[in-house]
């Protein structure tokens, strides 16, 4: 079995059970100028035709050489899309629309200060800065084909111009969430063996500006100790020209990048003819055990599926004005943000800040000077803007044609809310349901063809077949019956490979429903998602939430293995169990329950001590909402934590039958701290 063992409690399991609503209809107009409206679709993405379907998608991209095979199975469950095929990712997003669009926006920066003025960066200037940061890599930072690179950066113009720049050179490109500590940044420096680490002096959050460069001296000092040597920072500036943090540049180590790229000015850089199956980059995401993972993604399937996905689903013509507001550190940025959007030529928004700052109306100021007509975001967002200002979108005129949600589950009255107030009622909503492995979604309704159905995401998009199979592998077809959702076929999105531990990938994603391992059909394969689902019995899939040991906590994926280990740092701590808790914005939120070491006396400051060892080791998003110092844990008789009951305490609900632990008696006791 694989390491998606079932966990006694997953978010699964406090899934809210929501009545089935009614669909929703897209407006004639939005049918009328929508990309794809052809059902045949389905039939044309038929595993009848699998593979070669996805051709259609590969040949919305430029190559330099066309594929020998459509998919090689000969590395089963590692798939090489277009094998032979030569690609490049920055001539696709940049070079290509040159000719006819030179002159287009490809990117909105949107500072968070309201009285700092928008940048509009066309296309030829992405190309000429893209091309001139990708020289310093090259000639300054000796960069090649093939290296990898962290780059450690909040949101900005030069996050993308940084990965484009990576991707021109064939250099695979790791970013690392900016709101992430030094010391997540440092494991996956040396998980990734980066030498080079580029960053930002400072950003703004929330109207403060954050002192970000801190962060590289600590990261880099945590890699040294663990053997990864780093041998040059590359430091971006929020104001060019100028330095906006307090932590002094370390000689021979540190440069202002405003100042070396000024040797590289005019200098043109030949992007390299990649492999299709060359990575383009690896996105580091939890799962079961401590340890985040590198999902490697590949250049000429991701990017084909992005493209296609960024066309068909999010309905995206190169006159649109698309904003997605996550964080380009995640996939949805990556995919969503980056690369889809520009492929297809489109101008995408990009916003540094918060968007409830400095108020409630902030979003739909930007979107009304913009004229945003494509919108991208997670329920979280959704449900925060709808508490603290549920009347403000009608104050602004701006008109959204399209609007996705994404991450999380979202709940009918809040969709209902997005769809009549956000969605002034005219815009199609998309719930996108897909992973960082996957590179692109897996369920969604096609935005013009699909009814959609408040809290479901829709059937699997096109070419792509789920199935549900419950624990011994056998398929649920009965209606509203939750199992563990699959995915029958491979996909051109679809991870490659955990970077450096391809057993671990394929414990991880398949092993668990593999029936033969030596097999080269991809039939024998099925995708294991770590989500558990129901289908209803119009074939939309709704997703319920995490089956193994992660956390979804405000559409931010958390490992619960992370955040234990991380509390088991503080010499105080004998035990730790994290389980995730329901919460009104959030989603969910992680509980952390401690058992101290005899004879520590429990205290608050103790307590603290914890939170914050948490905040150090990942990142402030991982700050438990409350550590219960308790006496004791619930224990089975072997010994093992039982989170099943800690949840169930932390959730007010039912503990079930509790005379068959080690300990009964710490579950009242529990109990009555928790429910004070
Ligand atoms: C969850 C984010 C319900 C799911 C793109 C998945 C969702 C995890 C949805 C992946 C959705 C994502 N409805 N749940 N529309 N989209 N999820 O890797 O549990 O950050 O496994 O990728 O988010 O999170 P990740």
């Amino acid at each position: 079995m694989g390491e998606q063992k079932i966990m006694e409690t997953t978010e699964a399991q406090i899934a809210v059970h929501w009545q089935e609503e009614g669909y929703f209809n897209p407006s004639s107009k939005f049918i009328g100028q929508a990309n794809l409206t052809d059902p045949e679709i389905f039939e044309r993405f038929s595993l009848d035709n699998f593979p070669d379907c996805f051709t259609e998608y590969a040949e919305m991209l430029t190559w330099y050489k066309y594929w020998d095979e459509v998919l090689d199975t000969s590395d089963a469950p590692c798939w090489k899309w277009f094998k032979g095929g030569e690609i490049n990712a920055s001539y696709n997003c940049i070079d290509r629309h040159l000719k006819e669009n030179k002159n287009k926006t490809a990117i909105h920066f949107v500072p968070e200060l309201e009285e700092e003025r928008i940048e509009h960066i066309t296309y030829q200037e992405l190309y000429v800065r893209v091309n001139e940061f990708a020289a310093l890599l090259r000639d300054f930072a000796g960069l090649k084909r093939g290296d990898r690179v962290t780059i450690h950066m909040p949101m900005s113009t030069e996050l993308p111009i940084t990965m484009l720049a990576c991707a021109r050179l064939g250099v695979i490109h790791s970013v690392v969430f900016g709101g992430f500590s030094a010391s997540a940044c440092a494991d996956r420096i040396v998980d990734s063996n980066s030498r080079v680490l580029i960053t930002m002096d400072a950003y703004y959050r929330s109207g403060k500006l954050l002192n970000h460069k801190i962060n590289a001296d600590e990261a880099v000092a945590i890699a040294a100790k663990a053997g990864q040597v780093v041998d040059k920072v590359l430091v971006w500036q929020r104001y060019p020209g100028k330095y906006s943090s307090e932590t002094p540049m370390v000689d021979g180590r540190d440069c202002f990048v405003n100042d070396v790229v000024k040797n590289y000015y005019g200098t043109r850089i030949e992007p390299e003819k990649m492999l299709s199956e060359e990575p383009l980059f690896l996105m580091y995401t939890s799962g079961t055990t401590g340890k985040p993972k590198g999902a490697q993604h590949s250049t000429g399937g991701y990017l084909s599926y992005v493209t296609a996905m960024s066309k068909y689903i999010q309905d995206i013509h190169p006159t649109d004005v698309y904003w997605c507001m996550a964080d380009i550190g995640w996939i949805t940025g990556h995919s969503f943000i980056v690369y889809g959007p520009l492929a297809l030529c489109a101008s995408t928004v990009i916003y540094e800040g918060v968007p409830t700052y400095p108020d409630a109306g902030r979003s739909w100021r930007i979107a009304q000077e913009l004229d945003v007509n494509i919108f991208h975001t997670a329920p979280t967002a959704i449900r925060a803007l709808r508490k603290i200002g549920p009347d403000e979108p009608a104050k602004y005129k701006y008109h959204f044609k399209h609007m996705t949600t994404v991450g999380e589950p979202i709940e009918p009255e809040v969709w209902k809310w997005y769809q009549s107030e956000v969605g002034k009622g005219e815009a199609v909503i998309v719930d996108t349901w897909w992973q960082t492995e996957t590179g692109g979604f897996l369920c969604s309704t096609v935005p013009a063809i699909n009814p959609m159905k408040p809290g479901s995401a829709g059937p699997g998009v096109p070419g792509i077949h789920p199935i549900i199979l419950d624990d011994n592998g056998d398929e649920i077809t009965q209606p509203g019956i939750a199992g563990n959702i699959c995915i029958r076929n491979p996909w051109p999105g679809i991870m490659q490979t955990v970077w450096g531990d391809r057993q671990r990938f394929v414990d991880t994603y398949y092993a668990r429903y593999c029936k033969n391992p030596e097999s080269k059909d991809w039939r024998d394969w099925p995708y294991v998602a770590g989500d558990a689902a129901t289908r209803s019995g119009d074939g939309y899939y709704r997703i319920l939430g995490r089956i193994d040991d992660v956390i979804n906590v405000s559409g931010h994926r958390l490992g619960t293995k992370e955040i234990e280990s991380a509390a088991l740092m503080v010499k105080e701590v004998a035990e730790a169990a994290v389980v995730p808790v329901a919460h009104e914005i959030k989603g969910k939120e992680p509980d952390l329950y401690i058992a101290l070491k005899p004879g520590v006396e429990p205290t608050d400051e103790i307590a603290k001590k914890i939170s914050d060892a948490v905040c150090d080791q990942i990142g402030k998003i991982a700050k438990p909402r409350k550590v219960w110092l308790v006496p004791d844990m619930p224990k089975t008789r072997s010994g093992k934590i039982m989170r099943r009951v800690l949840g169930a305490i932390s959730n007010k609900g039912d503990v079930g039958n509790v005379m068959t632990l080690a300990n009964p008696e710490v579950v009242e006791t529990i109990k009555k701290m928790v429910d004070r």
